[in-house]
């Protein structure tokens, strides 16, 4: 059934719609956009000749700007906040919140076919009318090392928008966000994974515990990783895996949890903390997709470069803000994750090389259907929020100087602590029909080392990925195809399973039997 909503969306919703909702994971921001087109209207006037009209334009664009600044300095002079607050409102008044966008990019995983979500800007805005009265009643008040207020309306969005038949979280602390999974569909089960039961907080304080919810805690916690979801999923009577959302706030290395989700046979995951490049406890697909192809993401390891500059102009202003000496690697190499893979709070961490950094952006690109991350609810002039760098991120949902939206949504009743937890929060899914790749192949040829898997990748890709659209094809035939991709990459990064392999590849021979047609 989700399969015909999913069409139907695809029917809807243009590739490419960033431009008219800044919700829609277009990378450019408006302001950028106003600039190129003065500066080429200038550039026009000046090769024509029109002096005068050129002259004119720069007046107007003149007292446009200090208009703006002065707005901004009005929204700010009420601020307090604790991080270098005087600076950073001279800061905004010359420089604009956001005007270095462009020059650190937003680091945005491209999805196969261009795809994005389903709702607009204005969808948020709504839903934030709604959700502002709803937090408000939240049991647990002060959520110290939770969620704050920008991802508990993300998550509370996506789980109403998506209407899941069953909601997994993995990483539930006090129970915060498993109230707020409860807000968005009061009728419908939840598993919680988390080693410690939220009802062991209860006794020193609010925690909250749901009635209709299946926990793996405590002496039942079993990791994400190591459930056998077949079992409990029949056990819970879902036969449509689709119409499961799982909800990672654990901390764990995201690209270790993407191919556990994709085994496992789930499609729609949404992350909690999608850190930024160069900061946070565990690998994110922020990291991963953050390489120099991408679209706004031209990173530079020049020390005396324009990035190194706005880099640590930045880092002044903005806790989260990351100098380039710190993201570069040995020969001005960027990689942007210091050489590891963080996993597991930071407790557990492998040693990437920086080929095996990109060959994971790979991976992940060639296996997301779509890709979003949440945006600010609000800008930090009318947040106070000093960590995360509004340059790195897309335009809030509420905008900078809309003062009067921000207190008519009741966004201004709130105290500033809630804001200051922002980390990008990402909704990622895998495609529903993953196309098959041209197995007979792969599988009829050896393989011995790292360098073969991933040039056979590229071989494979070119061959059937992205020619084939997205032809729905035999589920078995999919699944497995993309069991085996996960088995490629994952030989990049880790040994070979050896017993996994034997296995997926009598499974293909046996549907290269069963099927007349090559795969
Ligand atoms: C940041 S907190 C979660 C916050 C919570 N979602 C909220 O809304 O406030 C991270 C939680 O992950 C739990 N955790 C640690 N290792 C885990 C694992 N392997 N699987 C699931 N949860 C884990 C921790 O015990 C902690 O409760
Ligand atoms: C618990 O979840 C099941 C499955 O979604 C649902 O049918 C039932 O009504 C829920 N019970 C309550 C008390 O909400
Ligand atoms: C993570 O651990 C490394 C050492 O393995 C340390 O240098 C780094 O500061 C830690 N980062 C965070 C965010 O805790």
């Amino acid at each position: 059934m989700l399969e015909r909503v999913l069409s139907l969306r695809r029917g809807t919703t243009s590739p490419d719609d960033g431009d008219d909702d800044g919700a829609g994971g277009g990378d450019e921001s408006k302001t950028r956009k106003h600039a190129s087109f003065a500066i080429r209207a200038t550039n026009y006037m000046t090769r024509t000749g029109y002096l005068w009209p050129c002259l004119i334009l720069a007046l107007v664009l003149l007292v446009i700007s200090s208009v703006i600044i002065h707005t901004r300095d009005l929204v700010c002079v009420s601020s307090v906040s604790s991080f270098d607050p005087a600076s950073r409102l001279r800061f905004f008044g010359f420089d604009g919140l956001d005007s270095d966008f462009g020059s650190l990019g937003v680091p945005w995983c491209k999805s196969k076919h261009g795809k994005t979500v389903e709702w607009t800007s204005k969808d948020l805005l709504k839903g934030l009318e709604e959700f502002v009265p709803i937090y408000e009643t939240r049991p647990i008040k002060n959520n110290m090392y939770g969620m704050g207020f920008d991802h508990s309306f993300g998550l509370w969005f996506m789980a109403r928008w998506l209407k899941p038949d069953l909601m997994i979280e993995s990483g539930a602390f006090k129970g915060h966000s498993t109230w707020v999974l409860r807000q968005a569909m009061p009728y419908t089960r939840i598993l919680s994974i988390t080693p410690r039961h939220p009802e062991k907080y209860l006794k020193k304080g609010p925690a909250y515990v749901d009635q209709n919810c299946t926990y793996f805690a405590g002496k039942d916690f079993v990791d994400f990783g190591s459930v056998d979801w077949g079992s409990v999923m029949k056990k819970h009577g879902v036969t449509d895996l689709s119409r499961v959302l799982v909800f990672f706030d654990d901390h764990q290395n995201e690209l270790k949890r993407l191919k556990q989700a994709l085994r496992a046979g789930f499609k729609h995951l949404v992350f909690e903390d999608n850190y930024d490049t160069g900061t946070g406890d565990h690998y994110s697909l922020r990291q991963i997709c953050d390489q120099s192809y991408i679209r706004g993401g031209g990173h530079s390891c020049f020390k005396d470069g324009d990035e190194a500059r706005v880099r640590s102009r930045r880092r002044k202003f903005w806790e989260k803000a990351v100098d380039i000496k710190e993201l570069c690697g040995p020969g001005e190499a960027w990689w942007g994750v210091r050489g590891h893979m963080r996993d597991d709070f930071n407790h557990s961490n492998k040693a990437i090389t920086h080929a095996q950094h990109f060959q994971n952006s790979r991976f992940v690109e060639s296996i997301l259907d779509v890709y979003w991350e949440l945006p600010p609810v609000a800008g930090p002039s009318l947040t106070h929020q000093s960590r995360y760098d509004p340059a790195r991120v897309t335009s809030p949902i509420v905008e900078d100087g809309r003062y009067g939206l921000f207190q008519r949504l009741g966004l201004s009743r709130l105290e500033s602590s809630v804001f200051n937890g922002y980390t990008q929060m990402s909704d990622t899914r895998l495609p529903l029909h993953p196309i098959p790749l041209n197995l007979k192949d792969v599988v009829s040829r050896p393989f011995c080392c790292e360098e073969q898997w991933s040039a056979r990748f590229t071989e494979v890709k070119a061959e059937a990925l992205w020619l084939g659209g997205s032809e729905p094809g035999n589920p078995s035939l999919s699944s497995v195809s993309l069991r085996l991709r996960t088995l490629f990459f994952s030989s990049s990064v880790e040994r070979v399973d050896e017993e996994e392999e034997e296995e997926i590849l009598s499974e293909l021979l046996s549907i290269e039997e069963a099927s007349d047609k090559p795969m």
